[in-house]
């Protein structure tokens, strides 16, 4: 049987009244690249933050390994590696310092941290920068030197909100054969992106997300099934006929 490794009942968060993650039910399967697509305030942070509990959520739960979030958080945030959508590194200290510092808060130490840190900033390509401060980064290492940081600790499910926003193709290139690779190896992947082609190159299923709710869910190609009765469609008419917004709206 396939181990569902995260699955969440009727999560719902509300900011002041509002609705912004409304009763959304999910189940990811370990292995899967699973890909979260929607436009700008669909409640897709907000989701991979209650997941990862940076959010309580007001009702509904998640669970995550077949455990519960809220009775076992320490347990199970151990095997997540999330990648906030917001940059989480400090400028001031150099790359290695940054990695051993997101790492370390997992409690690993010693020569084990180390290692560590040195494959998690070879695996980003950043092995060479190590002593550079990340201030002094482009954008696009600064948000490499974001994943090293996220997956010194070897997690199981990996959790990108966004990895390539603002960067040039050949760093999100980069970044994308990363998150494939890491995949191959066994990481279950959930994926966040306006990128309808990057969405459709790497995830094996896509939910989209409008106004908090998931609309619709499952491969491309079902998805392409379900709006037009065959395939010959692309992802973002898909997009554009569920949720009657275009891309160039969302990347606004
Ligand atoms: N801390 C907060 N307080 C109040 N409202 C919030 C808070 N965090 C998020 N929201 C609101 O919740 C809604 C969903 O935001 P969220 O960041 O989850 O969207 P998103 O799908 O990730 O959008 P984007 O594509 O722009 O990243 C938005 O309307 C946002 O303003
Ligand atoms: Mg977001």
């Amino acid at each position: 049987m396939e181990e569902i490794i995260l699955r969440t009942n009727d999560l719902t968060k509300k900011y002041n009244n509002k609705t912004v993650v409304d009763c959304l039910s999910l189940e990811i399967k370990r292995g899967e690249i699973f890909g979260l697509l929607g436009p700008n305030g669909a409640g897709k942070s907000t989701t991979m933050n209650m997941i990862c509990s940076i959010v309580k959520p007001s009702a509904g739960k998640v669970e995550l390994f077949g455990k519960e979030l809220r009775t076992n958080k320490k347990e199970v945030i151990r095997r997540i590696g999330y990648i906030p959508q917001e940059l989480a590194i400090h400028g001031s200290l150099k790359a290695w310092e940054n990695a051993e510092l997101f790492i370390s808060l997992y409690g690993i130490k010693g020569d084990k941290l180390k290692k560590a840190v040195n494959d998690s900033l070879e695996y980003v390509g950043l092995g060479d920068r190590r002593q550079e401060y990340a201030k002094h980064f482009s954008g696009g290492m600064k948000r490499r030197l974001n994943i090293a940081c996220a997956i010194g600790h070897e997690p199981e499910l990996l959790i990108f909100d966004e990895p390539t926003v603002g960067i040039d193709p050949q760093s999100r290139n980069f970044i994308l054969e990363k998150i494939k690779e890491s995949n191959r190896k066994g990481a279950t992947v959930i994926y966040t992106s306006h990128y309808m082609e990057e969405v459709e190159a790497i995830c094996t299923r896509i939910a989209i997300m409008d106004n908090g709710k998931v609309i619709a869910c499952g491969t491309s190609s079902e998805l392409k099934k379900m709006v037009n009765g065959s395939d010959d469609i692309t992802l973002e008419e898909v997009f554009l006929t569920l949720t009657g917004k275009k891309l160039r709206d969302i990347e606004g």
